[in-house]
């Protein structure tokens, strides 16, 4: 190496450091806990600091709004692979998904205040600016470790998707609360990001529908719940559902691919199989709830209003828990919904019936 070039890195790495230490000095009087997360990351542990995502035009109180805030254009000029992922897949589309569909557009001219924290809390924080690496990295410790668990996805991914309750019930589930992280044990990330792949989608998404539907008897079913849910919107997302059965196949060969590095894959088949008959059979229980509350409708008996409300209370969440419970291994959950439906395609029965014993 030249002199002037010793010179130059040796300048350059302590006008770095100087700013640095500026920042932690100041930083570590007003948010001791956040320096210390920084401290415990391992991109800290590899010489980097916080000048490489806040740059340096801020340095003091008075200039605070200098200071990047950064998103996925920061993290994915280093992170390329993770922030290609990221965008192709359902998260990349996660706000997107919001302003397409009816119950967003409701909630958000009718109830502003529930919508920002709510549907916005889970949907736009991590499509912020393009898109939010600490949703399941939270800063500043920017762990992989910590993502792989399945408490990184918890706060999304339950309620009305209760992907992390059917989980923590299923025996994959009941072994991680035993044994913790553990290779032989999958986690969501196993799963849905094997590999470290930020690309999260699957064979039949969110709504259990899909673009081609080989059965004649189950394409019945799936078409009337088809239009019910059109009417709520969230399935006009993008990448809502995959519209050929070779799309459809391939994430399918993907997952059973991921099965099969603890399990025989003829099993694996089975049990994904099964999952695929509780779709056509939470379909099929749909589609009767449906056809009552549409005869409801046409007796005069509920309004437009009142028949959105029912298919969205009574029928969608609980529709979809089904397999959701399926696909995770929760036996009991799908015994639970099961009821649930009997009950209330039951009571609507017997509504449709007064309403025709008065007129
Ligand atoms: C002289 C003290 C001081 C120094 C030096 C300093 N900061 Fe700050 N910084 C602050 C204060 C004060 C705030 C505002 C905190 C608040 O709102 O409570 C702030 C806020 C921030 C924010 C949040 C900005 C926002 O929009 O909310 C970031 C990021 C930040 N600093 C990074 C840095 C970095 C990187 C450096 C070094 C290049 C640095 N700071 C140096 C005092 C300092
Ligand atoms: C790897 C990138 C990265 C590094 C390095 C980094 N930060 Fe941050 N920082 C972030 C991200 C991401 C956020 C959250 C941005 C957002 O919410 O829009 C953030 C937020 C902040 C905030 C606002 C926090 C809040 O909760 O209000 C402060 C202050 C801050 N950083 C200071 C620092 C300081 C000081 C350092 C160095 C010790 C540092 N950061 C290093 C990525 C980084
Ligand atoms: C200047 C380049 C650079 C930027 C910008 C950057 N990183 Fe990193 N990141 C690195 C390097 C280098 C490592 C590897 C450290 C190691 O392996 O020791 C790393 C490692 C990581 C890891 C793995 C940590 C682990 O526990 O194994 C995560 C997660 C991560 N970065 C997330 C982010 C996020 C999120 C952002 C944006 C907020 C970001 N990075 C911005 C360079 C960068
Ligand atoms: C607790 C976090 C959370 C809240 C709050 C939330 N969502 Fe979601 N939403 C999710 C998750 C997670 C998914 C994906 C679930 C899946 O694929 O099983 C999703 C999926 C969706 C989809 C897209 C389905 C698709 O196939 O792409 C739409 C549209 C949607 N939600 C609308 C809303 C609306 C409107 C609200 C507020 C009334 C809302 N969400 C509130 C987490 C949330
Ligand atoms: C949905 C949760 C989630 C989001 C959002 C997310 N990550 Fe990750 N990330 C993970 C998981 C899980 C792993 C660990 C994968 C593995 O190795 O098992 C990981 C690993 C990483 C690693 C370590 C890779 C390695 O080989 O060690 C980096 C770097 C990283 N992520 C960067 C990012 C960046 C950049 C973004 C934003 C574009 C991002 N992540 C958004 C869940 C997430
Ligand atoms: C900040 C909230 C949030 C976190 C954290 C989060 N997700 Fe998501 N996830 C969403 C939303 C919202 C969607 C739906 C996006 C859309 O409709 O485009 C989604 C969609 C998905 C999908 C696509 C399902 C389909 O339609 O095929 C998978 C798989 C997924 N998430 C897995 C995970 C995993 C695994 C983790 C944890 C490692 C995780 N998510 C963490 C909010 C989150
Ligand atoms: C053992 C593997 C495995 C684990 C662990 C796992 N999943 Fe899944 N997940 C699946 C399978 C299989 C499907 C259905 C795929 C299909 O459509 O054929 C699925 C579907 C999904 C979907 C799409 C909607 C649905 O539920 O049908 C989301 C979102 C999701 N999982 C998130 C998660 C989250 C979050 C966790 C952790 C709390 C998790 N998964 C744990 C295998 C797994
Ligand atoms: C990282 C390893 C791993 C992966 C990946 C994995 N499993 Fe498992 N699975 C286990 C272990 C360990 C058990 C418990 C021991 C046993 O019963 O063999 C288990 C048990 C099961 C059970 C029995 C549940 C019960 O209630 O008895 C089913 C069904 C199952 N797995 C299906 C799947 C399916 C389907 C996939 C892929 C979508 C999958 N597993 C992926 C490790 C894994």
């Amino acid at each position: 190496m030249e002199k002037w070039m010793f010179l130059a890195v040796f300048l350059f790495a302590t006008f770095a450091h100087a700013s640095q230490d500026g920042c932690i000095q100041c930083h570590r009087k007003n948010n001791p806990s956040m320096v210390k997360e920084w401290e415990k990351s391992r991109m800290a542990n590899s010489g980097m600091g916080c000048v490489d995502c806040h740059g340096r035009a801020h340095s003091n109180e008075k200039n605070v709004d200098k200071a990047v805030m950064p998103s996925i254009k920061e993290c994915g000029g280093c992170h390329k692979k993770q922030a290609e992922g990221f965008t192709m897949g359902k998260h990349g589309k996660a706000e997107e998904a919001l302003y397409v569909s009816a119950m967003g557009k409701k909630v958000k001219t009718q109830s502003p205040a529930i919508f920002e924290r709510s549907c916005a809390t889970c949907h736009n924080e991590i499509c912020k600016d393009g898109g939010q690496c600490d949703a399941c990295h939270s800063g500043h410790r920017f762990s992989a470790q910590e993502a792989r668990r399945p408490e990184s996805c918890l706060p999304c991914h339950m309620g009305n998707h209760p992907q992390y309750e059917s989980y923590s019930f299923s025996k994959h589930g009941a072994l991680y609360k035993s044994r913790g992280l553990d290779d032989s044990i999958p986690t969501c990330a196993t799963c849905h990001m094997p590999d470290g792949d930020h690309m999260v989608k699957t064979s039949w998404g969110f709504f259990g529908v899909r673009g081609e539907e080989p059965d004649p008897k189950r394409a019945a079913d799936q078409k009337t719940v088809k239009t019910a849910v059109e009417m709520l919107g969230p399935i006009l997302a993008p990448d809502s559902f995959r519209p050929t059965m070779t799309q459809w196949t391939e994430r399918r060969e993907a997952m059973l691919d991921i099965c099969a590095r603890c399990h025989a894959k003829s099993r694996a088949r089975q049990d994904l199989a099964a999952g695929d008959g509780i779709v056509a059979q939470a379909n099929k229980l749909a589609a009767g709830f449906i056809k009552s509350a549409s005869r409801l409708k046409e007796t005069g008996a509920c309004s437009p209003k009142e028949y959105f409300w029912l298919i969205r209370d009574k029928m969608h969440a609980q529709r979809m828990s089904m397999y959701i419970n399926a696909f995770h291994q929760y036996p009991e959950g799908i015994l639970l919904e099961m009821i649930h439906f009997k009950g209330a395609t039951m009571e609507l029965q017997k509504n449709t019936s007064e309403q025709s014993i008065k007129r």
